[in-house]
């Protein structure tokens, strides 16, 4: 039996601590943080996640605004939006939602953003900066595992990590921060060959395939932690459901997470951080002195 760890209850006690915090910045600095959000096209997952970013941005007293475009818009229209939230002082934070449709250029749109606003940390300035350990914006996903597993005061230092998925926003970056936190980190993706025998071998394993419930007992090591960054349809019930057949992992793993309700809240949480973080460089309030 696994101790499930949720998302959904430890991004609210760090909600409610943040919802202090803007308090006391609104208070100090006269005015909230502010997230600009951006998104394309009508893409169900997209609007979804959107949606649950307003909703935590209104909890904790962010102030947000969304950028909803019509697909039809020109590459142009959206460089000179970001030109704009760029030069607005009073933005904190801006955030293009991805996947954008094919026809836009993503990374001309990610290079543009300034990278002090980039709250995703998908800069190539801020990429630079994680791979040479320097402060920076954390992405979202990869820094609320990090918390998660904190939170459980699960040890990282010295065990062994696999990463199955190798995305720009979730495996590579995963994959750094285990490094920096002394695991020794594997990672499987789409064209490793039996992956069980690399993921069998994980004290904890990441799993960003988005496929559903691919990974099963077979995958896991006894008494493994398992997190499962997947948001699909399960093809039978038309549920969400996570990369990991959970009712099959569960009575081996160790701790386990649960999709709805586990890691989607945390990378939130993560954005609503660097978004303060943001507010507070852009106050003057330096990141390097924090650390
Ligand atoms: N689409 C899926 N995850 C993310 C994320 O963390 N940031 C952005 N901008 N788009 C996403």
């Amino acid at each position: 039996m696994a101790e499930v760890i949720s998302g959904r209850d430890l991004s609210a006690a760090l909600k409610a601590d943040m919802k202090v915090q803007v308090k006391e910045l609104f208070q100090k600095y006269g005015r909230a943080p502010h997230l600009a959000v951006i998104i394309i096209g009508d893409n169900p997952g997209s609007i979804s996640y959107v949606k649950g970013k307003e909703k935590s941005c209104n909890e904790i007293g962010i102030k947000n605004t969304t950028f909803h475009l019509n697909a039809r818009v020109s590459q142009k229209t959206v460089m000179n939006l970001i030109k704009s939230l760029n030069e607005d002082e009073t933005v904190d934070g801006i955030l293009v939602q991805l996947p954008l449709p094919k026809s836009y250029d993503e990374e001309a749109i990610i290079n543009a953003i300034d990278p002090t606003k980039d709250v995703d940390g998908f800069h190539p300035s801020n990429i630079a900066k994680l791979w040479t350990k320097k402060p920076c914006m954390l992405p979202c996903t990869p820094k609320g595992i990090i918390e998660m597993l904190k939170s459980k005061n699960i040890e990282i230092k010295g065990k062994r990590v696999c990463v199955m998925g190798r995305s720009n926003i979730v495996g590579l970056p995963m994959m750094k921060l285990f490094i920096d936190e002394d695991a020794t980190v594997t990672m499987v993706h789409s064209k490793t060959t039996r992956q069980w025998e690399f993921t069998r071998d994980a004290d904890i394993l990441i799993v960003a395939i988005g496929k559903p419930k691919v990974v099963n007992a077979r995958y896991i090591k006894d008494g493994a932690v398992v997190i499962d960054v997947g948001v699909n349809r399960d093809p039978e019930t038309g549920k969400l459901c996570g990369d990991v057949d959970f009712d099959d992992c569960e009575p081996y793993a160790s701790y386990i997470t649960k999709v709805p309700g586990g890691v989607g809240p945390m990378t939130i949480c993560a954005l609503m951080q660097n978004t303060i973080e943001s507010f507070l460089t852009h106050v003057g309030d330096k990141m390097e002195d924090r650390k």
